[in-house]
């Protein structure tokens, strides 16, 4: 599986709106038996494990679950299929568009008593819809995306855990650059209405203004149901704004950075972002559209350190295309729950892993868990031009402080 993910999805979005797109995540979706139906304890001394990837495979977020998914198995692979010692029986589960269908498969997902842990979950709404099912049914789930601040700050539970980030631990972490960059001048805001896409432009907007940068203005187009974001960017145009900054990703964040250059902002108001806006396939699905765009995030395949060279070599010659930030998530879920299953197989004896898994050597730069189990992590500035090969990659500038 490559790109092609993207040429799937494009159309069939902009055709059918929200989109009940199916993409088959590397044709591996092995769910074993239905959801629910066991009743097989986990036992700490046996030799396998049962594991469920929750990702979408249908709607914006499709191919983020595709990367997550590979991101997982490469980890497994390179562990021969064990991770903790155990062999892993790892079933992969449509999270879907939304809550509407994340939540109840999550539900499913939790009554099914012979699972060590889930891992997975893009959209921030699905994450808070099913925090408290894992919390009662005493379920180890590894948020290995959704950035709900909420589920690593007032609803922290011992069973959630997160390789990921917090909405607006990414965004905050671009604040006082873009505050510098547009003194004198104001900012409008942009992202999908859902809980993501207000957390990120709340958590920019708050290390932005504390740094003096003004706010023009916020639009937030409805989720998984706009392609046309001209009419927002006609109002951004007349504001007068000198700066942008969005949050999107998937396959919104093409339709924005294309509709973004097609309009003419691009080039004439600097567009900052989360670096989900040029990450992976939606960069080389934007091409010349996104060039210059600066962004925040924690991974870029271009950073330049030993660990996440060797990665990405090994990862490019399985995949044939670079790792993104999805992927990477997904690995070091995989790697922590390499050391947490050592401890055995049952729900607490995970999270008693989880506890003790210390520093997690990542391609991203080492990083720890905090007492809220959000990843305690470095940020990057990011700026989206010409690689050695003549394709557009995000390179490094340089560290962000973290917010
Ligand atoms: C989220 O809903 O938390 C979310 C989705 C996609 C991203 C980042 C965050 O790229």
């Amino acid at each position: 599986m490559g790109r092609s993910r993207w040429s799937q999805v494009l159309p069939a979005v902009a055709a059918l709106g929200a989109g009940a797109v199916v993409l088959s995540a590397c044709g591996s979706n092995s769910l074993k038996e239905g959801a629910g139906g066991s009743t097989a304890q986990p036992s700490a001394g046996a030799g396998s494990a049962k594991i469920a990837l929750l990702v979408p495979q249908s709607g914006t977020y499709a191919p983020l679950g595709a990367d997550m998914e590979q991101g997982f198995r490469f980890y497994l692979e390179q562990k021969n299929g064990k991770l903790g010692g155990k062999t892993v029986d790892l079933q992969v589960v449509d999270e879907g568009a939304g809550p509407e269908t994340g939540v109840p498969a999550a539900q499913k997902l939790a009554q099914q008593s012979d699972l060590s842990a889930v891992v997975g979950i893009v959209n921030s709404g699905v994450a808070l819809g099913v925090r408290d099912v894992f919390d009662q049914a005493k379920l180890p789930l590894v948020l290995a995306n959704a950035g709900a601040d909420a589920i690593t700050g007032a609803r922290k539970s011992d069973y959630v855990w997160r390789t990921s980030f917090s909405n607006s631990q990414v965004s905050g972490a671009m604040g006082s650059y873009v505050a510098e960059k547009t003194k004198g001048g104001s900012v409008y805001l942009i992202a999908p209405d859902y809980a993501a896409g207000k957390e990120f432009l709340s958590g920019f907007e708050k290390t932005f203004t504390a740094a003096g940068g003004k706010v023009a203005g916020q639009e937030l187009p409805p989720f998984g149901k706009t392609s046309n974001y001209q009419p927002y960017l006609a109002k951004i145009k007349q504001s007068g704004a000198t700066g942008v900054f969005a949050f999107f990703a998937g396959s919104e964040a093409v339709s924005f950075t294309k509709q973004y250059k097609e309009l003419g902002l691009a080039g004439s108001i600097p567009l900052y972002s989360s670096g989900f806006l040029t990450e992976g396939g939606v960069l080389k699905a934007s091409g010349a559209a996104a060039a210059g765009i600066e962004s925040s995030l924690h991974y870029s395949d271009q950073l330049d350190t030993p660990r996440n060279k060797e990665f990405v070599q090994a990862y490019a010659a399985k995949y044939s295309e670079p790792p993104t930030v999805y992927a990477v998530q997904a690995y070091d879920a995989a790697q922590v729950l390499d050391k947490a299953l050592e401890k055995g197989t049952t729900g607490d004896q995970v999270v008693e892993g989880l506890r003790g898994v210390g520093t997690v050597d990542s391609p991203r730069g080492p990083w720890t868990f905090d007492e809220s189990h959000n990843p305690k992590q470095a940020f990057y500035l990011r700026k989206v031009q010409q690689g050695p090969g003549g394709t557009l990659v995000n390179a490094v500038v340089r560290e962000l402080a973290s917010p």
